[in-house]
């Protein structure tokens, strides 16, 4: 291409990152906000106020991704589909921790493997929709886009979009944040309390015995090691956890907003969660989102849906990733359990030929959902865990590593998916349905999954070579 010439010129403008680039570009999913002045003044105090995340953690997570990329780790990544200003609460984030710890040890002890800790949480608020209206008996009003952008409530005034709540958002993750750094590094994520995190009505459930003989068979190697003269207190590694933040970055404003410039790198960083995903219904090559995210340096994440051509995604990761850079992309595909076979063989292989090495993450949740009859949005559990032994399949097929799964999941016992050892039936799902958004499983059900991941997990790295450890 002719230097200079005004050809180049043009494609170096259009190519200049900077956090407010993607305004230039169409922006799907975006709300009305009526008052584009208070919205300006939101974004500016925003701008002002403390990074929740620090550049040098996200740099540390994607070490940890690039590691999984490899194989010799895996990711787990989860939390609500939406959280909510109402259910903001310590005991929510107290037990949805304590369960993404158990399901963490099931999968790191039975697979031997190092497990990457990432949560949908101190963030996660806005919500894509497919539908920019909603009608409910005859009425139709605005769809519900999460709470930093409107009220879940049936009416007018509730879903009219307000940017105050942005900075409500902002206020709930700095303190949802506070609160699992301390239970990840003060002692509550120790080893040592293996027993302790199961939850009270987790303790009679199916899935205990076989948690119970795990946290005995832990506490039992403790102890070992102490008669041997090898002081756990002595191993930080015992005694806390590396936990990361993640969300959909679909509210741009807001995302630009928390983004800063890294002073160690000179690059930007969001500083809204460590690692943020761009979703199914946002990733336009074109777009906004994907125009925002090329820019900044976490690592990202691409949900692959079934309408995702393979020729698209590898224009998406030469956008996103030019420099191939270890643990910068995760692949999340989330098919459906009946539409595995035909979508992910095809992606897997294009980017095999293009010699790419992306994390490849399965969402189980996303292309599993459906209606009863009652009208409960639901996923049945078996068509989860199918959509996970399939992933698993395809990927032992094509000599590539199933690297994590993303759940949507909650520490509450609410009745929200089907099915499970204690089986939920769709008469059950009134009980306790409380979701804000998509259907989640209960603590149960994703102690369940993470049972069955750790098995399908040990079969597939059981036939590999001990890996190697990952460079710190
Ligand atoms: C989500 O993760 O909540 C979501 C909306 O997913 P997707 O973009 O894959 O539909
Ligand atoms: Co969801």
């Amino acid at each position: 291409m002719a230097q200079g010439s005004a050809a180049h010129e043009e494609i170096m403008s259009q190519n200049r990152w900077s956090p407010e680039s993607w305004r230039m570009k169409p922006v799907a999913q975006a709300p009305a906000y009526p008052d584009a002045a208070a919205l300006a003044e939101v974004e500016r105090q925003l701008a002002g106020y403390p990074p929740l995340v620090f550049a040098g953690e996200a740099r540390k997570l994607k070490r940890a991704l690039g590691a999984a990329q490899k194989g010799q780790a895996f990711l787990l990544q989860g939390g609500d589909c939406a959280e909510s200003f109402g259910e903001h609460s310590a005991d929510n984030i107290r037990d949805f921790f304590r369960v993404f710890l158990q399901m963490a040890v099931v999968m790191t002890f039975a697979a031997a493997s190092p497990i990457v800790k990432v949560g949908r949480v101190a963030g996660q608020f806005a919500k894509p929709r497919s539908s920019d209206n909603e009608t409910v008996e005859g009425v139709t009003l605005p769809a519900y886009r999460g709470d930093i952008v409107n009220d879940i409530g049936f009416t007018r005034e509730s879903r009219v979009p307000d940017p105050r709540r942005q900075l409500e958002a902002f206020r709930q993750s700095a303190a949802t944040l506070n609160l699992l750094r301390a239970f990840a590094t003060g002692g509550y994520a120790n080893l040592e309390n293996v027993h302790r995190w199961m939850l009270g009505f987790v303790k009679d459930s199916p899935q205990s015995g076989r948690y119970q003989e795990l946290a005995d068979r832990i506490t039992q190697t403790l102890g070992f090691m102490r008669a041997i003269g090898l002081d756990p207190e002595a191993h930080p590694e015992l005694r806390q956890t590396e936990f990361y933040t993640s969300h959909e970055a679909l509210l741009l404003g807001y995302e630009q907003a928390m983004t800063r410039l890294d002073s160690t790198s000179g690059e930007f960083y969001a500083t809204s969660g460590h690692m943020l995903w761009i979703g199914d219904r946002t990733r336009q090559l074109g777009g906004a989102h994907v125009e925002y995210a090329r820019g900044i340096r976490n690592p990202i994440g691409l949900k692959c849906g079934p309408s995702l051509q393979p020729d698209d995604l590898l224009r998406l990761c030469e956008t996103l990733d030019p420099e191939r850079e270890p643990g910068r992309l995760t692949l999340i595909t989330r098919f459906g359990a009946d539409k595995v076979e035909a979508h992910l063989p095809g992606l897997v292989r294009a980017i095999q030929r293009e010699g790419r090495l992306p994390l490849w993450v399965c969402d189980p949740m996303h292309g599993n959902t459906i209606k009863t009859s009652t009208g409960y949005k639901t996923r049945p559990t078996e068509r989860i865990a199918a959509e996970i032994k399939q992933f698993f399949a395809v990927h032992k097929a094509e000599g590539t590593y199933a690297g994590g799964v993303h759940l949507e999941m909650t520490g509450k016992n609410v009745t929200e998916c089907t099915g499970g050892a204690r089986v939920i039936s769709e008469e059950d799902l009134h009980d306790r349905y409380h979701t804000y958004c998509d259907p989640r499983l209960n603590a149960e059900q994703a102690i369940e999954i993470a049972f069955l991941v750790a098995d399908l997990l040990n079969e597939e790295r059981a036939l590999q070579p001990l890996p190697v450890r990952a460079a710190e």
